[in-house]
């Protein structure tokens, strides 16, 4: 552990960490994976209960992780061990094996960005958007594209990440909310879009009152997912922050950017689908592609938009991706003194590998081993990642918590204690019931859809 104080740096301003962690937060999260759960958990029933979500877990949940770093100011598996002892180190052990895990995925469709990307400067996808992404979606071309998306991520976090995710999110987050109000703007024009809204829009309470069992585990990986919590993202980025900043503001503001982004990529793509008579859940996972490069194609100037637009998109991927990766690294390299980029290179190759199976296997033209991993990821591990540091913190150490908390603000009052005791019980308590809904979903996946297709 030697060296410690030479490698641990802070971030240079207060934008420097909101911007990381908000670039950590806006990604395929956002603009990938929240339509596609939309899409498949019912449409409006499923955003209303992750708007609660969001509010009541992911706050009380971000606020957890940020006194954890800031308190230890260490990489998150030393920081479960500093604060909860030995035993405590195996639940940084869980992280590290849910970042490579997540980012083995989160690269293969990263990949499909930057081939969406290209395929905007070429025209690639305007003939018919349905069939180029079952085209990108599996083989061997999208093997190569996982290998550059990982590549680029490798070596922005070899290389040291602070400049590259200060710099790439300044650009980032205006430039994405600019083209993304442009576009809802534009969804608004289309004809026979309005039952896009209605759909997203207006909740349908016998879907909620009869599908709660698949769509509250959804709801709630989709909130750790998208708030990057549950896998030591926050405590290794908390962890590089100095005692004066208010962690409460700036959690507020980092789920307020990552809130807004996702909900205007509903209000693009649900008008969008609805217009070209797709309808919501068909096209699963390829959803946002179809109809983002459906629109491309049409509107003019439209291949101009979807350069601009993929190419924030990949920023985004990447700028969580890196966080994916920092994780694992900064375990690695603070608490076995391993060099950097070395570190760095080893990790992504595994992580590629992982990867290889997502990019290959396809059930049909579905990318079927993406579901494989991501529900595991989302609905299981970061659900229980999360569960876990909240018992740690708000069971056993509630006064350190407390007393993190209250630097930067003063005097917490009343509002710590409800912090507290909303973690303590009613927060925890959903999500056990969330994570026991998500193992029977699971269970079902398997022997209905996956060993089914593995036995061909
Ligand atoms: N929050 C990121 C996104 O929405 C994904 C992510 C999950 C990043 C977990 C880090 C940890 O794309």
């Amino acid at each position: 552990m030697a060296g410690i104080d030479t490698i641990r740096e802070s971030w240079a301003t207060r934008a420097g960490f909101i911007l990381a962690a908000v670039g950590s937060a806006v990604g395929l999260g956002n603009i990938w994976r929240f339509p596609f759960q939309v899409g498949q958990e019912g449409g409006a029933a499923f955003l209303l209960m992750y708007l609660f979500f969001i509010l009541l877990i992911g706050l009380p949940a971000m606020l957890v992780e940020f006194t954890v770093g800031r308190r230890t100011n260490l990489n998150a598996v030393g920081a479960l061990r500093k604060i909860g002892g030995r035993t405590w180190q195996y639940v940084g052990g869980l992280f590290i094996m849910i970042g490579f895990i997540i980012l083995s995925y989160y690269s293969v469709i990263g990949g499909w960005v930057l081939r969406y990307f290209t395929g905007s400067l070429t025209g690639g996808y305007t003939a018919d958007s349905e069939a180029y992404f079952v085209e990108i979606a599996t083989g061997f071309d999208t093997l190569l594209f996982h290998a550059i998306f990982m590549a680029l991520t490798v070596g922005i976090v070899a290389l040291g990440i602070k400049q590259g995710i200060e710099l790439a999110v300044k650009l980032m987050v205006p430039s994405i909310i600019a083209i993304m109000v442009g576009l809802a703007i534009y969804a608004v024009t289309l004809p026979g879009g309005a039952e896009g809204y209605t759909y997203y829009l207006s909740p349908d309470f016998d879907v909620l009152a009869s599908e709660w069992r698949s769509i509250v585990p959804a709801a709630a990986g989709q909130a750790f997912f998208t708030l990057s919590l549950g896998m030591g993202v926050m405590i290794t980025y908390a962890s590089y922050l100095s005692k004066d900043r208010n962690l409460a503001e700036d959690s507020g503001v980092i789920i307020g950017f990552d809130t807004g982004i996702a909900i205007l990529t509903g209000l693009i793509v649900f008008p969008i689908l609805f217009a070209a008579g797709l309808g919501a859940a068909e096209p699963g996972p390829g959803a946002i592609f179809i109809a983002l490069a459906g629109a491309f194609s049409e509107i003019q100037y439209g291949l101009v938009l979807g350069v601009l637009f993929f190419g924030m998109f990949s920023i985004a991927a990447l700028s969580s991706a890196i966080s994916l990766l920092e994780v694992v690294v900064s375990y690695v390299v603070d608490e076995y003194g391993m060099n950097r980029p070395v570190a760095t290179s080893i990790i992504g190759g595994g992580i590629f590998l992982l990867g290889v199976p997502v990019a290959l296997v396809s059930d049909g033209g579905n990318p079927i081993v993406i579901d494989l991993y991501d529900i595991l990821a989302a609905e299981i591990l970061l659900v229980t990642g999360g569960i876990l540091v909240m018992v740690l913190v708000a069971w056993f150490h509630a006064d350190k918590a407390l007393d993190e908390l209250s630097k930067g603000i003063g005097s917490v009052g009343i509002l710590g204690s409800v912090w507290i005791w909303l973690v303590r019980v009613p927060v925890i308590l959903v999500l056990l019931i969330s994570l026991a809904l998500a193992f029977l979903g699971y269970y079902e996946f398997l022997s209905d859809e996956f060993i089914p297709f593995v036995r061909g």
